[in-house]
Protein backbone atom coordinates (compact mmCIF):
# COMPACT_ATOMS: atom_id res chain seq x y z
CA UNK A 1 0.00 0.00 0.00
CA UNK A 2 1.48 3.38 -1.13
CA UNK A 3 0.56 6.37 1.56
CA UNK A 4 -1.81 7.48 -1.84
CA UNK A 5 -3.55 3.76 -1.23
CA UNK A 6 -3.66 4.51 2.54
CA UNK A 7 -5.08 8.05 2.28
CA UNK A 8 -7.82 7.74 0.21
CA UNK A 9 -10.65 5.62 -0.85
CA UNK A 10 -11.22 5.59 -4.45
CA UNK A 11 -14.97 6.04 -5.70
CA UNK A 12 -13.96 6.91 -9.84
CA UNK A 13 -11.56 7.59 -11.96
CA UNK A 14 -11.48 11.58 -12.05
CA UNK A 15 -12.39 13.24 -15.37
CA UNK A 16 -9.85 13.23 -17.67
CA UNK A 17 -10.39 15.96 -20.22
CA UNK A 18 -11.20 19.75 -18.92
CA UNK A 19 -12.84 20.88 -21.86
CA UNK A 20 -11.40 24.22 -22.29
CA UNK A 21 -7.63 23.42 -22.95
CA UNK A 22 -5.85 26.55 -25.09
CA UNK A 23 -2.84 25.73 -26.71
CA UNK A 24 -0.34 28.54 -26.87
CA UNK A 25 2.10 28.22 -29.69
CA UNK A 26 5.17 30.59 -28.99
CA UNK A 27 6.50 30.59 -25.37
CA UNK A 28 8.22 34.29 -26.27
CA UNK A 29 6.83 37.84 -24.80
CA UNK A 30 4.07 37.59 -26.36
CA UNK A 31 2.85 33.87 -25.77
CA UNK A 32 4.07 34.11 -22.18
CA UNK A 33 1.72 37.46 -21.62
CA UNK A 34 -1.17 35.90 -23.11
CA UNK A 35 -0.50 32.68 -21.19
CA UNK A 36 0.04 34.49 -17.75
CA UNK A 37 -3.31 36.72 -18.43
CA UNK A 38 -5.25 33.73 -18.94
CA UNK A 39 -4.21 31.57 -16.37
CA UNK A 40 -4.24 34.44 -13.81
CA UNK A 41 -7.92 35.86 -14.66
CA UNK A 42 -8.98 31.71 -14.77
CA UNK A 43 -10.20 32.16 -18.13
CA UNK A 44 -8.76 28.25 -18.93
CA UNK A 45 -7.33 25.87 -15.99
CA UNK A 46 -6.01 23.39 -19.07
CA UNK A 47 -3.59 25.80 -21.13
CA UNK A 48 -0.35 23.73 -23.11
CA UNK A 49 3.14 25.34 -24.55
CA UNK A 50 4.67 24.63 -27.49
CA UNK A 51 7.72 25.85 -28.93
CA UNK A 52 10.89 24.84 -30.86
CA UNK A 53 12.89 25.85 -28.63
CA UNK A 54 12.68 22.40 -26.08
CA UNK A 55 14.64 23.78 -22.54
CA UNK A 56 12.74 27.36 -22.77
CA UNK A 57 9.25 25.80 -23.53
CA UNK A 58 10.23 23.61 -20.75
CA UNK A 59 11.33 26.43 -17.97
CA UNK A 60 8.16 28.28 -18.95
CA UNK A 61 6.04 25.45 -17.96
CA UNK A 62 8.01 24.43 -14.94
CA UNK A 63 8.10 28.38 -13.61
CA UNK A 64 4.31 28.75 -14.57
CA UNK A 65 3.49 25.43 -12.70
CA UNK A 66 5.25 26.36 -9.60
CA UNK A 67 2.90 29.19 -9.11
CA UNK A 68 -0.51 26.76 -9.15
CA UNK A 69 -1.49 27.07 -5.87
CA UNK A 70 -1.87 30.61 -6.21
CA UNK A 71 -4.14 29.86 -9.27
CA UNK A 72 -7.19 27.64 -9.26
CA UNK A 73 -5.36 23.96 -9.88
CA UNK A 74 -4.99 24.71 -13.84
CA UNK A 75 -2.99 21.74 -15.97
CA UNK A 76 -0.17 23.39 -17.69
CA UNK A 77 1.68 20.91 -20.26
CA UNK A 78 4.04 21.91 -22.56
CA UNK A 79 6.47 20.49 -25.62
CA UNK A 80 7.66 20.65 -28.69
CA UNK A 81 5.78 17.48 -29.73
CA UNK A 82 2.15 18.59 -31.00
CA UNK A 83 0.70 15.45 -29.45
CA UNK A 84 0.06 17.42 -26.43
CA UNK A 85 -2.07 19.91 -28.13
CA UNK A 86 -4.83 17.24 -28.84
CA UNK A 87 -8.68 18.31 -28.13
CA UNK A 88 -7.61 22.12 -28.23
CA UNK A 89 -10.55 24.23 -27.96
CA UNK A 90 -8.19 27.11 -28.70
CA UNK A 91 -5.11 27.36 -30.58
CA UNK A 92 -3.44 30.60 -29.81
CA UNK A 93 -0.28 31.28 -32.52
CA UNK A 94 2.16 34.08 -31.21
CA UNK A 95 5.46 32.19 -32.94
CA UNK A 96 7.90 33.83 -35.35
CA UNK A 97 10.13 36.79 -35.32
CA UNK A 98 9.14 40.22 -34.05
CA UNK A 99 9.59 43.65 -35.06
CA UNK A 100 13.30 44.98 -34.48
CA UNK A 101 13.83 49.05 -34.40
CA UNK A 102 12.51 50.67 -37.72
CA UNK A 103 11.03 47.67 -39.22
CA UNK A 104 7.28 47.46 -39.99
CA UNK A 105 5.05 44.68 -39.14
CA UNK A 106 4.53 43.84 -43.15
CA UNK A 107 8.27 43.09 -43.20
CA UNK A 108 7.66 40.00 -41.49
CA UNK A 109 5.01 38.02 -43.73
CA UNK A 110 7.91 36.10 -45.37
CA UNK A 111 9.59 34.67 -42.28
CA UNK A 112 6.19 34.16 -40.33
CA UNK A 113 4.37 32.65 -43.32
CA UNK A 114 7.24 29.94 -43.58
CA UNK A 115 6.88 29.45 -39.34
CA UNK A 116 2.83 28.93 -39.87
CA UNK A 117 3.01 26.76 -42.48
CA UNK A 118 4.87 24.33 -40.05
CA UNK A 119 2.60 24.65 -37.05
CA UNK A 120 -0.91 25.17 -38.18
CA UNK A 121 -1.01 21.60 -40.15
CA UNK A 122 0.43 19.85 -36.94
CA UNK A 123 -2.50 22.28 -34.98
CA UNK A 124 -5.13 20.91 -37.41
CA UNK A 125 -3.92 17.37 -37.11
CA UNK A 126 -4.35 17.22 -32.99
CA UNK A 127 -7.90 19.26 -33.22
CA UNK A 128 -9.34 19.18 -35.99
CA UNK A 129 -12.06 21.31 -34.17
CA UNK A 130 -10.63 23.91 -33.18
CA UNK A 131 -10.56 27.70 -33.29
CA UNK A 132 -7.49 29.34 -34.03
CA UNK A 133 -6.61 32.65 -33.08
CA UNK A 134 -3.47 34.22 -34.51
CA UNK A 135 -1.26 37.13 -33.27
CA UNK A 136 1.88 36.66 -34.76
CA UNK A 137 2.51 39.78 -37.14
CA UNK A 138 1.66 40.55 -40.02
CA UNK A 139 -1.70 39.94 -37.91
CA UNK A 140 -4.10 40.12 -40.78
CA UNK A 141 -2.05 38.78 -43.46
CA UNK A 142 -1.02 35.95 -41.38
CA UNK A 143 -4.75 34.84 -40.00
CA UNK A 144 -5.44 35.03 -44.07
CA UNK A 145 -2.39 32.08 -44.71
CA UNK A 146 -3.56 30.44 -41.43
CA UNK A 147 -7.11 30.11 -42.80
CA UNK A 148 -5.72 28.89 -46.27
CA UNK A 149 -3.84 26.75 -44.71
CA UNK A 150 -5.83 24.86 -42.07
CA UNK A 151 -8.81 24.48 -44.10
CA UNK A 152 -11.25 25.49 -41.87
CA UNK A 153 -14.24 27.61 -41.77
CA UNK A 154 -13.75 31.20 -41.92
CA UNK A 155 -15.55 32.19 -38.82
CA UNK A 156 -12.93 29.15 -37.08
CA UNK A 157 -10.35 31.34 -37.78
CA UNK A 158 -9.45 34.97 -36.29
CA UNK A 159 -6.89 37.30 -36.07
CA UNK A 160 -6.24 39.41 -32.83
CA UNK A 161 -6.09 42.02 -35.16
CA UNK A 162 -7.36 45.60 -33.58
CA UNK A 163 -8.84 44.61 -29.89
CA UNK A 164 -5.25 46.17 -29.02
CA UNK A 165 -5.38 49.21 -31.22
CA UNK A 166 -8.80 49.84 -29.91
CA UNK A 167 -7.84 49.19 -26.10
CA UNK A 168 -4.99 51.56 -27.25
CA UNK A 169 -7.49 54.09 -28.58
CA UNK A 170 -9.74 54.17 -25.67
CA UNK A 171 -7.07 54.52 -23.22
CA UNK A 172 -5.62 57.58 -24.63
CA UNK A 173 -8.69 59.06 -25.19
CA UNK A 174 -9.97 58.29 -21.19
CA UNK A 175 -6.74 60.06 -20.45
CA UNK A 176 -7.51 63.16 -22.39
CA UNK A 177 -11.18 62.84 -20.70
CA UNK A 178 -10.61 62.31 -17.50
CA UNK A 179 -12.37 58.94 -17.29
CA UNK A 180 -12.06 55.00 -17.46
CA UNK A 181 -11.68 53.70 -21.00
CA UNK A 182 -14.58 51.24 -20.32
CA UNK A 183 -16.52 54.52 -20.65
CA UNK A 184 -15.59 55.59 -24.02
CA UNK A 185 -16.71 54.04 -26.83
CA UNK A 186 -14.70 53.76 -30.18
CA UNK A 187 -13.39 51.65 -32.49
CA UNK A 188 -10.42 51.18 -34.47
CA UNK A 189 -11.13 48.94 -37.38
CA UNK A 190 -8.58 48.17 -40.99
CA UNK A 191 -5.82 47.00 -40.70
CA UNK A 192 -3.46 46.10 -37.46
CA UNK A 193 -0.84 48.24 -38.16
CA UNK A 194 0.24 51.40 -40.45
CA UNK A 195 -3.28 51.63 -41.87
CA UNK A 196 -5.73 51.16 -39.12
CA UNK A 197 -8.48 53.22 -39.54
CA UNK A 198 -10.26 55.05 -36.44
CA UNK A 199 -14.09 55.36 -36.86
CA UNK A 200 -14.09 59.30 -35.48
CA UNK A 201 -17.89 59.08 -36.75
CA UNK A 202 -19.10 56.73 -33.70
CA UNK A 203 -16.51 58.40 -30.87
CA UNK A 204 -19.03 58.44 -27.63
CA UNK A 205 -19.32 58.86 -23.87
CA UNK A 206 -22.85 57.69 -22.44
CA UNK A 207 -23.83 57.48 -26.28
CA UNK A 208 -23.33 61.56 -26.38
CA UNK A 209 -21.15 61.72 -30.05
CA UNK A 210 -17.67 63.28 -29.69
CA UNK A 211 -18.09 64.67 -33.27
CA UNK A 212 -21.54 66.45 -32.55
CA UNK A 213 -20.14 68.31 -30.07
CA UNK A 214 -16.71 69.13 -32.11
CA UNK A 215 -18.09 68.41 -35.93
CA UNK A 216 -14.26 68.49 -37.14
CA UNK A 217 -12.58 66.05 -34.29
CA UNK A 218 -10.59 63.50 -35.82
CA UNK A 219 -9.70 65.81 -38.94
CA UNK A 220 -6.72 68.03 -40.13
CA UNK A 221 -9.38 71.22 -39.13
CA UNK A 222 -9.31 69.99 -35.92
CA UNK A 223 -8.12 72.68 -33.46
CA UNK A 224 -7.70 70.47 -30.78
CA UNK A 225 -5.93 67.87 -32.77
CA UNK A 226 -8.06 64.60 -31.61
CA UNK A 227 -6.34 63.55 -34.71
CA UNK A 228 -3.10 63.20 -32.52
CA UNK A 229 -4.88 60.48 -30.73
CA UNK A 230 -4.78 58.06 -33.77
CA UNK A 231 -1.15 58.86 -34.55
CA UNK A 232 -0.69 57.80 -31.27
CA UNK A 233 -2.19 54.59 -31.31
CA UNK A 234 -0.61 53.74 -34.88
CA UNK A 235 2.77 54.52 -32.76
CA UNK A 236 2.22 53.17 -29.64
CA UNK A 237 3.69 49.59 -31.18
CA UNK A 238 6.93 52.02 -32.33
CA UNK A 239 7.24 53.79 -29.12
CA UNK A 240 7.37 50.65 -26.98
CA UNK A 241 9.73 48.68 -29.17
CA UNK A 242 11.79 51.65 -29.09
CA UNK A 243 11.99 51.55 -25.25
CA UNK A 244 11.73 48.09 -24.03
CA UNK A 245 12.09 45.77 -27.40
CA UNK A 246 8.73 44.16 -27.47
CA UNK A 247 5.38 44.99 -26.86
CA UNK A 248 3.81 42.10 -24.49
CA UNK A 249 1.17 43.19 -21.22
CA UNK A 250 -1.57 44.70 -23.18
CA UNK A 251 -1.59 42.42 -26.18
CA UNK A 252 -0.99 39.08 -23.38
CA UNK A 253 -4.25 41.00 -22.11
CA UNK A 254 -6.06 41.76 -24.93
CA UNK A 255 -5.95 38.32 -26.56
CA UNK A 256 -6.95 36.74 -22.99
CA UNK A 257 -10.24 38.85 -23.53
CA UNK A 258 -10.91 37.18 -26.89
CA UNK A 259 -10.11 33.70 -24.86
CA UNK A 260 -12.71 34.59 -22.72
CA UNK A 261 -15.29 35.32 -25.34
CA UNK A 262 -14.52 32.65 -27.30
CA UNK A 263 -14.34 29.75 -24.54
CA UNK A 264 -17.11 30.85 -22.37
CA UNK A 265 -19.51 31.58 -25.71
CA UNK A 266 -20.02 35.08 -24.36
CA UNK A 267 -20.79 36.81 -27.79
CA UNK A 268 -19.27 39.86 -27.20
CA UNK A 269 -18.53 42.31 -29.87
CA UNK A 270 -14.70 42.77 -30.43
CA UNK A 271 -12.50 44.30 -33.15
CA UNK A 272 -10.93 41.28 -34.25
CA UNK A 273 -9.33 40.56 -37.78
CA UNK A 274 -12.06 38.39 -40.26
CA UNK A 275 -12.84 37.53 -43.46
CA UNK A 276 -14.25 40.97 -45.01
CA UNK A 277 -15.67 40.56 -48.41
CA UNK A 278 -18.42 41.94 -49.01
CA UNK A 279 -18.54 44.30 -46.33
CA UNK A 280 -18.88 47.60 -46.66
CA UNK A 281 -18.13 47.18 -50.51
CA UNK A 282 -14.81 45.14 -50.15
CA UNK A 283 -14.25 42.59 -52.84
CA UNK A 284 -10.43 41.38 -52.14
CA UNK A 285 -9.66 38.27 -49.90
CA UNK A 286 -8.71 39.69 -47.18
CA UNK A 287 -8.65 39.22 -43.35
CA UNK A 288 -9.23 42.98 -41.46
CA UNK A 289 -11.09 44.28 -38.40
CA UNK A 290 -14.05 45.08 -38.18
CA UNK A 291 -16.07 44.57 -34.55
CA UNK A 292 -17.85 41.38 -34.66
CA UNK A 293 -19.33 38.94 -32.39
CA UNK A 294 -17.26 36.33 -31.04
CA UNK A 295 -18.11 33.16 -29.35
CA UNK A 296 -17.27 29.42 -29.08
CA UNK A 297 -18.08 29.54 -32.61
CA UNK A 298 -15.86 31.97 -33.55
CA UNK A 299 -16.96 34.85 -35.21
CA UNK A 300 -20.74 34.84 -36.00
CA UNK A 301 -21.64 38.18 -37.12
CA UNK A 302 -19.92 41.26 -38.28
CA UNK A 303 -21.37 44.71 -37.37
CA UNK A 304 -21.92 46.83 -40.39
CA UNK A 305 -20.92 50.37 -39.14
CA UNK A 306 -22.39 53.26 -40.75
CA UNK A 307 -19.19 54.48 -41.45
CA UNK A 308 -18.43 58.31 -43.08
CA UNK A 309 -16.71 58.56 -46.77
CA UNK A 310 -13.00 58.98 -45.13
CA UNK A 311 -13.30 56.03 -43.26
CA UNK A 312 -14.59 54.19 -45.36
CA UNK A 313 -12.14 55.51 -47.98
CA UNK A 314 -9.54 54.29 -45.56
CA UNK A 315 -11.02 51.06 -44.69
CA UNK A 316 -10.26 50.84 -48.76
CA UNK A 317 -7.02 51.26 -48.64
CA UNK A 318 -6.32 49.29 -45.90
CA UNK A 319 -8.00 45.93 -47.56
CA UNK A 320 -5.85 47.13 -50.99
CA UNK A 321 -2.33 47.30 -48.79
CA UNK A 322 -2.94 43.88 -47.55
CA UNK A 323 -3.83 42.24 -50.94
CA UNK A 324 -1.47 43.55 -52.06
CA UNK A 325 1.57 41.99 -49.67
CA UNK A 326 -0.58 39.02 -50.44
CA UNK A 327 0.19 38.62 -53.38
CA UNK A 328 4.17 38.79 -52.73
CA UNK A 329 3.83 35.45 -50.49
CA UNK A 330 5.48 32.39 -51.25
CA UNK A 331 3.92 29.45 -50.25
P1 LIG B 1 9.73 36.34 -29.19
O1 LIG B 1 10.94 36.35 -30.04
O2 LIG B 1 9.85 36.76 -27.77
O3 LIG B 1 9.07 34.89 -29.20
C1 LIG B 1 8.82 34.19 -30.37
C2 LIG B 1 8.80 32.73 -30.02
O4 LIG B 1 8.39 32.00 -31.19
C3 LIG B 1 10.17 32.17 -29.61
O5 LIG B 1 10.08 31.53 -28.36
C4 LIG B 1 10.50 31.18 -30.71
O6 LIG B 1 11.27 30.08 -30.27
C5 LIG B 1 9.11 30.78 -31.16
N1 LIG B 1 9.07 30.13 -32.46
C6 LIG B 1 9.70 30.51 -33.61
N2 LIG B 1 9.43 29.61 -34.60
C7 LIG B 1 8.60 28.70 -34.07
C8 LIG B 1 7.96 27.53 -34.58
N3 LIG B 1 8.11 27.15 -35.86
N4 LIG B 1 7.20 26.81 -33.76
C9 LIG B 1 7.03 27.17 -32.46
N5 LIG B 1 7.60 28.26 -31.92
C10 LIG B 1 8.38 29.00 -32.71
O7 LIG B 1 8.65 37.26 -29.94
P2 LIG B 1 7.38 37.96 -29.30
O8 LIG B 1 7.77 39.30 -28.79
O9 LIG B 1 6.73 37.01 -28.39
O10 LIG B 1 6.47 38.21 -30.59
C11 LIG B 1 5.87 37.12 -31.24
C12 LIG B 1 5.02 37.61 -32.41
O11 LIG B 1 3.90 38.35 -31.93
C13 LIG B 1 5.75 38.56 -33.37
O12 LIG B 1 5.41 38.25 -34.71
C14 LIG B 1 5.21 39.92 -32.98
O13 LIG B 1 5.31 40.86 -34.02
C15 LIG B 1 3.78 39.54 -32.68
N6 LIG B 1 3.03 40.52 -31.90
C16 LIG B 1 1.73 40.70 -32.27
C17 LIG B 1 0.93 41.58 -31.59
C18 LIG B 1 -0.48 41.78 -32.03
O14 LIG B 1 -1.19 42.63 -31.48
N7 LIG B 1 -0.94 41.04 -33.03
C19 LIG B 1 1.44 42.36 -30.45
C20 LIG B 1 2.82 42.07 -30.13
C21 LIG B 1 3.57 41.20 -30.86
C1 LIG C 1 1.77 45.71 -31.19
O1 LIG C 1 0.95 46.46 -31.72
C2 LIG C 1 3.87 44.94 -32.25
O2 LIG C 1 1.77 44.41 -33.19
C3 LIG C 1 2.45 44.65 -32.01
O3 LIG C 1 2.08 45.82 -30.00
Amino acid sequence: MTTRDTLFSMVSEPAAETGNRVTIVGVGQVGMACAFSILSQGISNDIVLVDVMEDKVKGEMMDLQHGSLFLKNPKINGSKDYSVTAGSKLCIITAGVRQREGETRLDLVQRNTDVLKFIVPNLIKYSPDTILLVVSNPVDILTYVAWKLSGLPKNRVIGSGTNLDTSRFRFLISQKLGISPTSVHGWIIGEHGDTSVAVWSGVNVAGVRLREINPSIGTDEDPENWKQVHKDVINSAYDVIKLKGYTSWAVGLSVASLASSILKNMNNVHAVSTYVRPIHDLDEEVFLSLPAVVGENGVTDIVKQQLNSSEHEALKKSASVMATVQGDIKY
